[in-house]
This record gives structure tokens, sequence and C-alpha cells, in this order.
């Protein structure tokens, strides 16, 4: 009887022991899947953050870029916000108007002065163009491209929200648009030597150092605006494509763009490459030179269309002077004209594969801006004058 009370104390004792060791183990086995899942979620974590820094310094290798996303970047606004910031969309606050709509001067309620753009068209083209802007601009970001704030997106209202360029479009200041009033300075050499540099980077960024490359599509003088300063952004993407990763390669697209600006090749076969974008930036070179609309049929025969009328013109050293803005007079000097034109030159190629990238152009016209400033600081000023606009004619959308 004993031993059998003695052999149930040393079974329970064991019982115990039993118990303890596996409660200890579970326990165990507890603690270390927590910290499994702990370690685990921070090498996960630490991952994804190593691997958008990746694509960061991989797509955006570019002074103070950031690649941000949708829900980062935007503001959502309800149209009654928009509404006050216009003063209902007042009249008085059109500051222009475009393809999608008209555009107006805005002050929000924390007082930051806005561009705000109202969707005219209901049409497929529209939405598509929205969709772009907001996805394309959301994800962009370059001091040299035109920043997207918010938008406002319900059933009966689509509008962009822009930061505000007091100075408007670049082709206001060139020369005088259908049915403006609007106050055009007179932009001098030096200022159109930082423009054209300036504008040229924004797509040096969109082709060179976004993947896959983005292609404007609709680089015109109207679509680079001037802030205070003069200082140029590039905008408007609503007509951007995402271009082909592969060297060489293309993307078929419908035929858009504007009048004088469309590269031949893409106006032709809709083969829509970075080098179509280059071929517009060369029309704005050409505008900035000689102060002349890319298309204006009411000119003499023979100088209609601005690129066939300069480009032969552009590597004669005699001929290259004729064709400058008279407004430019005793301000530059021969051989920085002479490089201008020349970029200006290779730029409008009618094949494609004879243009420069932009990061050409850009290496080009870092050493004049730098030797025009520096050389001005001690001769000439550049004042801008005010000067009212008097009317002819608008290049307007073409409908190739
Ligand atoms: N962010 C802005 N700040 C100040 N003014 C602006 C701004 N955006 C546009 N504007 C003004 O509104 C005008 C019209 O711009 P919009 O982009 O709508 O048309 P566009 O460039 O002439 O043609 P498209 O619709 O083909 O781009 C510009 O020329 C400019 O004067
Ligand atoms: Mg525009």
């Amino acid at each position: 009887m004993e031993a059998e009370d003695e052999y149930r104390g040393k079974e329970r004792a064991v019982l115990a022991a039993i118990v303890v060791v596996a409660s200890i183990a579970v326990a165990s086995l507890l603690v270390a899947l927590s910290y499994y899942c702990y370690i685990r979620n921070k090498v996960s974590r630490l991952g994804k953050n190593s691997s958008r820094d990746d694509y960061q310094s991989k797509t955006t290798n570019f002074p103070d870029p950031q690649v941000t996303s949708s829900e980062k970047g935007l503001q959502v606004f309800t149209f009654k916000q928009l509404h006050s910031a216009t003063s209902g969309f007042s009249k008085s606050n059109v500051v222009g108007h475009g393809g999608f709509g008209l555009v107006y001067r805005g002050v929000l309620s924390d007082g930051r002065k806005v561009a705000i753009k109202l969707m005219d068209q209901a049409g497929k083209q529209g939405e598509e163009e929205f969709k772009v802007e907001v996805e394309m601009l959301s994800r962009l970001r370059s001091p040299y491209l035109l920043a997207l704030l918010g938008y406002c997106s319900d059933s009966n209202h689509k509008v962009l929200v822009y930061e505000f360029m007091p100075n408007g479009g670049l082709q206001e200041h060139l020369y005088p648009i259908n049915g403006s009033n609007a106050l055009s300075l007179n932009l001098d050499w030096e200022t159109r030597l930082k423009i054209a540099l300036e504008a040229a980077k924004g797509l040096e960024y969109l082709h060179e150092h976004v993947s896959p490359p983005v292609i404007h599509r609709d680089f015109k003088s109207s679509n680079i605006l001037l802030d205070r300063n003069l200082h140029a952004k590039v905008s408007d993407f609503g007509l951007a494509k995402l271009g082909s990763d592969k060297a060489g390669g293309h993307v078929s697209t419908r035929v858009l763009g504007t009048q004088g600006y469309v590269a031949p090749e893409y106006a032709l076969t809709g083969h829509l490459t970075t080098k179509s974008d280059v071929y517009s930036y060369g029309v704005v070179l050409l505008e900035l030179l000689t102060g002349r609309v890319p298309v204006d049929m009411k000119r003499p025969p023979g100088e209609g269309v601005l690129v066939t009328w300069a480009l032969p013109r552009l590597t004669d050293r005699e001929q290259v002077v004729q064709i400058m803005d008279p407004a430019l007079e005793g301000q530059y000097s021969m051989k920085e004209v002479i490089q201008v034109a020349a970029i200006a030159a290779m730029c409008v190629q009618p094949e494609a594969d004879y243009r420069p990238l932009m990061a050409d152009v850009v290496q080009s016209l870092v050493p004049l801006v730098k030797t025009h400033m520096s050389s001005s600081q001690v001769g000439n000023s550049s004042s801008f004058h005010l000067t009212k606009s008097p009317t002819t004619q608008d290049p307007g959308k073409a409908s190739i």
C-alpha cells in the first residue's frame, strides 16, 4: 500500500515536471515566434525602403527631385473649395484659355496662390487628359516641371490645381497672341538663354531621369510657364505618354500635339520617341531666337513655317543674324548666336536619329548661359520692358 502511494506520488511529480517543462517549451516557442515575426517585419520594411531608394536613385538622378506616390503628393479639393478660391470662377480671375478649358487665378483658404484649370469638355479626350495629368504629375517632381498641387474630381467637375506662375506662358512674351490683352515682357537675350536651359532641363528630366522615360508630346512655348523671377517650368502632361524602355524603341500612338511643333516622323507615322520632343524643343528655340510664331500663313511665301524658313539660314553666319528677333539687337555676341542656332538646327533635323539627346542640349547651353551671365555682369544690364501686345495669329491646336 505504502509502495503504491510512493509510486503514485512519484507519478504525480513526473507529471507535474512534464507539465512545467511543456509550458516552458510552449512559452519559449511563442516568444521565439513573436521575435521571428518582429524581425521579419523589420527586414521587409527595410527591404521596401531600400528598393524605393534604389528606384529613386535609378530614375531620378537629378538635383532635388522626389518621386512621390499619388496618395502622398496631391491634395483632393471639393468643388466648393475651388469655387470660393476663384470668387465663384469669376471672369476677372481668368488668366488663360487652352484645350482643357479656362484657367483661373485663385487663392486657397491657407493663402496659397494657385492656378485652377476647369475642364470644359465632357468628351473622352478631356477625361483621358485629366487622368494622365494627375497620374503623371503625382509621380514626377523636378524644379523644372510645373507642380500639380491637387485636383477635384466629382461626377460633374474635373479641375486641376497648380502652383501659380505669375508671368504666364512664354509664348505671350515672344509674340502677341490672338485676343490676348495680357501685358507682355520684352525678354532679353540673357533671359531667353536661361529659359532655353531650364526648359531643356525639364525635358531632360522626363527623358533621362525617369524610367520608363516620359514623352511630353505637347512641348511648346505656351507650355513653358514663367515664375515671378522668369524662371521656366514645363507644364501640361495631359498628352504625355510613357516611352519605350528599349534603346531606339518607340510607342505607336494617335497623332496629337500642336501645329508647327510636331516632328515630321510622328506626324507621318504616329511613331513617338523622345526625339519627337527634341524636335518640338528645337521649334521653341527658334521662337526664342526669332520671336516668330511656328506657323503664320500671313507671312510672305516661304516664311510661313518657321522651321522651313529658318533651317537653311541657321548654319550660315551672314544669314543667321538676319533671322534674329529685332528686339534682341545689340544684346548677343556672334559666337553665342552661332552656337544656339547650331543647337536649334540639330534639334529640328527631319531625321530623328540626327537629333541630339536633351542631356546634350543641356550640356551645350550651360556654358553659354554661364559665360553670358558673367560677361553681362560687367557690361550691359538686362532689364525687362513692359509693352502692350498688339494682336496676331495664335498657332492653335492641330487636327492632323
Ligand atoms: N500655372 C499657371 N500659372 C499661371 N498661368 C497659367 C498657369 N497655367 C496656365 N496658365 C495660363 O493659361 C494659359 C492657357 O494655358 P493652357 O495650358 O490651358 O493652354 P495652352 O497651353 O495655351 O494650350 P494647351 O491646352 O494646348 O496646352 C497659359 O498660356 C498661361 O497664360
Ligand atoms: Mg498649356
